[in-house]
């Protein structure tokens, strides 16, 4: 039988149905403590990046720990100051497109920095900054050039990418900007992908941002801040046991440590996959099993709504039934009931025998998985329950018809 720390998931799964999402706070704090232990040695702030799981009992629960957060919209920049209002000093904004009202907002909660993307972005920043008479204090987001093994769509730190301003180019636009009154340069900013498995190429990007930082303090412009991103990936076939993973916090820590070389400014990092991924499971019950030919396919309740990473980056999820049955393993299609061929969970996975009414856990599901869902065939989003030593409590209701029909007008 298979717990979440010691809470039966096939309890919890009675209790508030499937599909669901179960987190381990414990196992949330104790990813965060390894980034913070790691970096123990030099003044540090763990922003936690929210599009990985924004939901507020988390964002609470980082928050009480002493994270900072890392945003890229204005409804997240709302989600952490319902969450924990004390930690707006603790934001940065990131994001390839930020509006007017998004700034406006960010403003006026007095956020750490902005990371900011473009030339234009920056000059309607020092315009909204003036118009409120309060100085923004922003970093560049550079894109450095390196390229970080990792699937395409979630590789964001090379030319070709939309992301960042070129390197070659940050240090003019800091020359003006530090003669913006309503503008402080107060960090330089850079996340080359998510999901990247080794710490070299975050060492890569880290020294040419650190070289940059050395020229603009040559010059008299002294940055307070260097901000390394997210982006530690975590490893999909591991069972969710995570044993690895102080010994890959410090391996990125020492990368990020050589990489800043005499920067004596803060280090902000971004991690949002590393600490909570692997906290987190979507349970969801078996509704059939069918055979088309030689193919098996086992249907469950949770379909490519709920959790579309294999769908959308042919992601990896182990799927370990709660209670093991006896039998030999033979190869399944486990999939949703989402009308598309693409709504799948595994394909050819090798499991033991599966029966109508079986419960599954789709394991490392707590990052970019509740995140993602979706109404798509109008199905109502699953609940959230966070365990909490021996205490499990739900954090968000499982959605019903009528949320799907509230912003209607017929
Ligand atoms: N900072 C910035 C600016 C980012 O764009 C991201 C992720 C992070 C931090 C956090 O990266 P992490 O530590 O979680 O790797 N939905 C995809 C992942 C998209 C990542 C987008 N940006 C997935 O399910 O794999």
């Amino acid at each position: 039988m298979l717990y979440c720390d010691r809470i039966s998931l096939e309890a919890l799964a009675r209790q508030y149905g499937t599909p669901l999402y179960v987190y381990s706070a414990d196992q949330i704090v104790e990813r965060l403590r390894l980034f913070q232990n790691a970096f123990a040695g030099r003044e540090h702030l763990v922003c936690y990046a929210v599009k990985a799981n924004s939901s507020l009992a988390i964002l609470k629960l980082l928050a009480d720990q002493g994270a900072g957060f890392d945003i890229v919209s204005g409804g997240e920049l709302a989600r952490v100051t319902a969450a924990a209002p004390k930690a707006a000093g603790r934001v940065v904004f990131s994001g390839v497109g930020k509006s007017a009202d998004e700034i406006d907002c960010a403003l006026g909660a007095e956020i750490l920095e902005f990371n900011v993307e473009s030339e234009t972005e920056l000059q309607l920043l020092a315009a909204r900054a003036r118009q409120r008479k309060a100085k923004a204090r922003f970093a560049l987001r550079v894109n450095p050039d390196v390229f970080a093994d990792t699937h395409p769509y979630i590789s964001t730190g090379l030319r070709e990418h939309k992301f960042g301003i070129d390197i070659r180019q940050a240090a003019a636009i800091y020359r003006a900007a530090a003669k913006n009154k309503w503008l402080e340069p107060h960090g330089i900013s850079v996340h080359i992908g998510s999901q990247i498995r080794s710490a070299e190429p975050f060492g890569a990007a880290i020294r040419r941002v650190s070289r940059l930082a050395a020229q603009l303090k040559s010059e008299g412009i002294a940055l307070k801040a260097i901000d390394a991103g997210g982006g530690l990936g975590i490893d999909y076939h591991g069972g969710n046991d995570g044993a690895d993973a102080e010994e890959k916090v410090k391996e990125y820590a020492g990368a990020l440590e050589k990489a800043l070389g005499g920067f004596e400014g803060r280090l902000l990092i971004e991690p949002g996959r590393f600490i909570v991924a692997q906290a987190g499971a979507l349970l969801t019950r078996v509704l059939n099993v069918k055979k088309n030919g030689k193919k098996t396919f086992v249907i469950t309740d949770a379909a490519m709504n709920d959790l579309i990473r294999p769908a959308l980056y042919q992601a990896y999820h182990e799927i370990v039934p709660v209670k093991p049955r006896a039998g030999r393993t033979r190869a399944v299609d486990v999939v949703g009931p989402v009308c598309e061929t693409g709504d799948f969970f595994a394909r050819d996975r090798e499991m033991k025998p599966v029966e109508a009414g079986d419960l599954l856990a789709l394991l490392d599901a707590g990052a970019y998985g509740m995140a993602q869902t979706s109404n798509y065939n109008s199905r109502m989003r699953p609940a959230e329950v966070l365990v909490e030593g021996k205490n499990h409590r739900l954090i968000r209701r499982r959605e019903e018809m009528r949320d799907l029909l509230a912003t209607e007008i017929v």
